[in-house]
């Protein structure tokens, strides 16, 4: 079968390619795919924005497509699955009603606490003032997050009541456009977070291998927020009985209380949890998506074939599929960056090494990449490549990672040194 992926980033890289290892999939198209997608054999790329309905469900109709796997938020809370499966076709992917639960955080918060999931305490504001005071009253730490979609930008951890202040002021001025017209303000939760993703048909749910990213550019978990430096599964801090307790308590309450506003959602749920000192955990966010980096750790270590799970999630059947089975092992991604990132920063610097990394064991999926007009990669934004290694443990895989990297070279490349660092010191 010929699968048609949407997106452009290293998750995408690791869809296509897990897609491609199972025997049923013959051919992946990635719109509008990356530098990576554009060199993996019986894949290749279309030049077709992601929003673009129209065009991706003609070429989809056109090519006989069999099924459509979106990767990023911004499509799906669009309606992306709404407007093919109109036309016929198969769509991984919540409808535009389902994406609500990553599209505005003040309908999912609402949403939790109507379904009795447990999250960080939380206030919907719609002018400054009240905002202002609320934060006053409450004091700081506080999170004051844009209500909308504001790639990964909208949240502010505010360490004083200034700083949450001018972070009030700056979303209601307009800084994250419509995104921006709410803002929750929520209580500032302390300690580890950890990604769980389910895949769920609405009525079955099945959670994947618990990850957890390092969202910091610098060592030591220090400076800026970026959209990941690297990535690990499956994440110890997710014990079994935390999992036990996600799925009672987080996801089959959240499907509950999706269908009981009629959305049958299919697809990826996607749980940010905060796991605190003392072991009891709180939702931070939902996303109506793979994680990313997450899905290119927990991918290379799926036993079950990636589109037996997606088809038995679209056709509504989970329940058939026997339980899910993983690789033994653990995995491990360290991202390879631009200078200057999560700044500006420079494109275009072309990318050697990357097959004699992998001759050393490592899976390289692109993010930030592109093949340029004389047919070599170069770098193409902020997160440029994810060097994944799978091994017996930590230790071995992300070794591997580290030594795949050395190979690897660009003009400006950063990357951190330390990733995996919780899980190595335990
Ligand atoms: P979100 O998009 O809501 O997950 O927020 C992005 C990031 O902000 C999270 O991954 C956390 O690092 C941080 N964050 C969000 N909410 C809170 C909270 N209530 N307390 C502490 N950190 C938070
Ligand atoms: N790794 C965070 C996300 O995918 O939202």
């Amino acid at each position: 079968m010929k699968v048609l992926v949407i997106g452009n980033g290293g998750r995408e890289h690791a869809l296509a390619w897990k897609l491609l290892r199972s025997p049923q999939v013959g051919q992946v198209v990635c719109v509008p795919g990356n530098g990576g997608t554009a060199t993996m054999a019986r894949c290749q790329n279309i030049p077709l924005a992601v929003d673009d309905f129209a065009g991706i469900s003609q070429y989809a109709i056109d090519h006989r497509i069999s099924l459509v796997v979106v990767g990023p938020e911004v499509p799906l809370a669009k309606g992306i699955t709404d407007y093919l499966q109109d036309k016929g076709l198969k769509v991984f992917g919540p409808t535009r009603a389902g994406a609500k639960i990553e599209a505005s955080k003040a309908w999912a918060k609402a949403l939790m606490q109507e379904a009795g999931i447990p999250t960080a305490k939380a206030a919907v504001f719609t002018e400054a003032a009240a905002a202002k005071s609320y934060v006053q009253a409450q004091g700081a730490p506080i999170v004051v997050k844009a209500d909308g979609l504001a790639a990964g930008k909208g949240v502010i951890v505010a360490a004083t009541v200034e700083e949450a202040q001018n972070a009030i002021e700056t979303i209601f001025q307009g800084q994250f456009g419509s995104a921006g017209e709410f803002i929750v303000i929520e209580e500032c939760l302390i300690g580890q977070e950890v990604s769980v993703l389910a895949i769920t048909d609405g009525i079955t749910i099945r959670p994947l291998l618990p990850a957890q990213d390092h969202k910091r550019i610098g060592e030591g978990d220090t400076g800026e927020n970026t959209g990941g430096m690297g990535a690990y599964a499956p994440a110890p801090i997710a014990t079994p009985a935390i999992m036990d307790r996600v799925q009672t308590e987080v996801l089959e309450r959240a499907i509950a209380a999706l269908k009981a506003k009629g959305i049958d959602y299919r697809g990826i749920l996607y749980a940010g949890l905060m796991i605190s000192p003392d072991g009891n955990f709180k939702v931070l966010e939902f996303n109506c998506r793979f994680g990313d980096p997450e899905t290119q750790v927990i991918l290379p270590l799926l036993a079950t074939p990636l589109e037996e799970l997606i088809l038995a999630c679209v056709e509504q059947r989970l329940n058939e599929l026997p339980p899910i089975t993983w690789h033994e092992g653990a995995s491990a991604t360290v991202v390879a960056a631009s200078g200057g990132y999560p700044g500006d920063y420079e494109k275009g610097k072309v990318i050697t090494g990357i097959a004699e990394g992998e001759a050393k064991g490592v899976t390289v999926f692109h993010a930030g990449t592109k093949l340029n007009e004389q047919h070599q990669i170069v770098t193409d934004g902020g997160r440029v490549l994810n060097v994944t290694a799978v091994g017996d443990n930590f230790e071995q895989a992300l070794a591997t990672a580290y030594i795949g990297l050395q190979s690897i070279q660009f003009e400006g490349m950063y990357y951190r040194k330390d990733i995996g660092h919780r899980v190595l010191n335990q």
